[in-house]
């Protein structure tokens, strides 16, 4: 559980972690290597160490001391991906590309995470069907079977993040030419296809909705440094706007924040950027701002959560809608324990700022689920009082300690483990 209260202005300096989007298909990517692969920076976070599980179910040995993570893939004995580690985090299907490759075949239940709306899989398969995987489902499970993955034309109709990490797997020991078209262009991508390329792969046009993959028949074990997280600056900038203060963020790029910044500077905060690390400074409360959420370059539906908490203690109403994920609005129900005044309507949101020294009022809230639980921390810090929230198995999932970090810049705050 954890305890938070009306918090003053904040300040000081932090180290933003390693990116969890980033590092979890990487560790995918570590099952093509033959050899020992080291990444550096890793965020000591839930879906991390479940994605370890699961490559050490399947034979690796894996060692995780401080934020270093080594991974030997020399043998691989299994093809398949226990229930529970699905059920926990649905980044786990993107082991079906890497296992294809390495065993030939690949089995897995349909996948979890948070409960953020349908999340289907269909683009993953089409994408493994396009290079010859052979996609089954029996009773809730996915196999997939390969004598052998060749080049293929892929297309797709949205740039689903995960598909196109999967593609990339797959693809950069088929043999022959891949073609992406319509690829995500999220930067997490970006860091994929330089590890790749690093490790031997010959890929083309990273950071581009057009990748061309050149098979080749290895891949080596490399060491790299995992990025910092985008999406926990972006909440602590959030943190910010809410409370006010003057904040520095190191260990991030802030190019890759373009379009949160230049929305939430409506906001009225002001923001300095550096090479890796950005300044917030926000004076008094927050005015109302509008967000539309969608595929990178366009706004982050991860820090859609933590900025309608900042709406919620805004001066003036503000406007939020969701183009991602269909029922993404979970923070609504618990904002509005802490007295925040929002209608939500499908896919739109609206927030009437409750203007004022103390508009919200402390409560008890759950973490529904992991960026939604980082938005009821930032709600309980501007609201009078305490406030009391559970469920914090689904923040760990991505946030390496968030009370740390808030409480290094001077927020009331503190985890109560049971
Ligand atoms: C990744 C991120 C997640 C982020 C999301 C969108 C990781 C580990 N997770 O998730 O934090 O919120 O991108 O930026 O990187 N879709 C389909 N069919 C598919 C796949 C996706 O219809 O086969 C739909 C989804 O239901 C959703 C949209 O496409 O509506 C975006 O999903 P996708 O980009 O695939 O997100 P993830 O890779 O799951």
């Amino acid at each position: 559980m954890i305890l938070v209260r009306n918090t003053g202005p904040l300040s000081g300096a932090i180290e933003i972690q390693g990116s969890k989007n980033a590092v979890l298909p990487m560790m995918a990517a570590a099952l093509l290597a033959e050899g020992t692969t080291i990444f550096t920076n890793v965020p000591r976070i839930q879906d991390v160490f479940c994605m370890m599980g699961i490559l050490q179910f399947i034979g690796c040995k894996c060692s995780f001391v401080g934020n270093t993570l080594t991974i030997d893939a020399s043998v691989i004995d299994r093809a398949r991906i226990p229930e529970h580690y699905v059920t926990a985090m649905r980044s786990s299907v993107m082991m079906l590309g890497a296992l294809l490759v390495r065993k030939k075949e690949a089995l897995t239940r349909y996948p979890g995470g948070c409960l953020i709306g349908s999340r289907p899989i269909d683009l993953h398969i089409k994408a493994l069907t396009c290079l010859g995987a052979e996609i089954t489902e029996e009773k809730g499970w996915i196999r997939a079977r390969t004598e052998g993955l060749t080049g293929g034309e892929i297309s797709f109709p949205y740039p689903s993040v995960g598909a196109t990490e999967n593609a990339l797997l797959a693809a950069v020991l088929s043999r022959g030419i891949t073609r992406i078209e319509g690829a995500a262009k999220e930067p997490e991508i970006e860091e994929l296809c330089l590890l790749l390329n690093q490790m031997g792969a010959k890929i083309q046009g990273a950071g581009t909705g057009s990748l061309t993959v050149t098979g080749v028949k290895r891949l080596f074990g490399v060491t790299r440094r995992v990025a910092g997280d985008r999406i926990v600056a972006g909440t602590y900038l959030a943190a910010v706007m809410a409370r006010g203060g003057k904040v520095l963020l190191k260990g991030i790029n802030p190019k890759h924040l373009l379009s949160v910044l230049e929305t939430f500077s409506r906001s009225g905060a002001v923001f300095h950027m550096g090479e890796d690390q950005i300044e917030v400074v926000m004076e008094g409360c927050p005015r109302g701002f509008d967000i539309v959420t969608g595929p990178y370059p366009e706004f982050p539906t991860d820090l859609q959560s933590p900025a309608m908490a900042v709406m919620a203690a805004a001066r003036g109403d503000s406007r939020i809608k969701e183009t991602v994920f269909e029922s993404r609005f979970a923070t609504a129900g618990e904002l509005l324990k802490l007295g925040a005044r929002i209608e939500i309507d499908g896919r739109n949101a609206r927030i009437f700022g409750a203007a004022g020294k103390f508009p919200l009022k402390g409560a008890e809230l759950e973490a529904r689920d992991l960026r939604g639980g980082a938005a009821a921390v930032i709600g309980g810090m501007a609201a009078e009082g305490e406030t009391k929230i559970t469920g914090c198995r689904y923040i760990r999932r991505g946030y390496e300690d968030i009370c740390r970090d808030l409480k290094a810049l001077g927020a009331s705050i503190e985890d109560r483990k049971p």
